[in-house]
């Protein structure tokens, strides 16, 4: 068994992290890009919680359980896997993750009335989030991690980036007139 594949012949985890590190770390400068391109846009001032506390319940609950799914999910990529607390968080993040999405569901104010482009991703979600945790209970490892990945960087990381884009909620909580 060489140090890049495990005993089934699979490539191993590490040899996938270090696989994937390009595309993380592109994900990562996207984000960046994409942050500093908003604020530019704007002036930054002190936090002004106001349009956040005027939402609709559905965009409080969207954001609350989109930013527990942030610091749960980091926790998650940053730990030991397939351990008990592993799984406990697992189970968590998944829940987290179909809140988020069935929340934005009833959320429609850049197109007001109507779905926007964003809720590609709500449908996604709503798909992925299941697969992976079955591909977990089937014990197709590669699979699980692919679509908890993949869910993690690209729902998580860079929509959340795309949040801070002007005229939305948290450009205006910190960087809005
Ligand atoms: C850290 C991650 C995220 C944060 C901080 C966040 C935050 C927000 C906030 C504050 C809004 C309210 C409206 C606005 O400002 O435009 C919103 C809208 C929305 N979010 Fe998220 N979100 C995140 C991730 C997600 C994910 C994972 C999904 C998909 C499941 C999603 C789908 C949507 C949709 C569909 C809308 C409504 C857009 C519209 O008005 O048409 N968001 N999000």
């Amino acid at each position: 068994m060489s140090s890049t594949t495990s005993n089934r012949g699979r490539p191993s985890w590490d040899a996938r992290v270090r696989r994937s590190t390009p595309i993380i770390a592109a994900l990562g400068v996207a984000g960046a890009v994409a942050l500093v391109i908003f604020v530019g846009h704007g002036q930054f001032h002190e936090p002004d919680l106001a349009p956040i506390l005027t939402a609709s319940p559905q965009i409080k609950i969207h954001l609350a359980a989109a930013l527990l799914a942030f610091a749960l999910g980091t926790v998650q990529m940053l730990a030991p896997k397939g351990t008990v607390p592993h799984r406990i968080m697992g189970w968590t993040w998944a829940t987290l993750m179909m809140v988020v999405a069935i929340a934005s569901i009833f959320i429609k104010v850049i197109y007001p009335g109507h779905f926007s482009y964003i809720h590609i991703l709500t449908a996604w979600v709503l798909i992925a989030t299941p697969l992976g945790v079955w591909a977990a209970r089937r014990g197709n490892i590669q699979a699980h991690a692919r679509f908890m990945s993949g869910l993690y960087y690209f729902s998580l990381i860079v929509a959340g980036a795309f949040t801070f884009a002007p005229g939305r909620i948290l450009f205006n909580v910190f960087f809005g007139h």
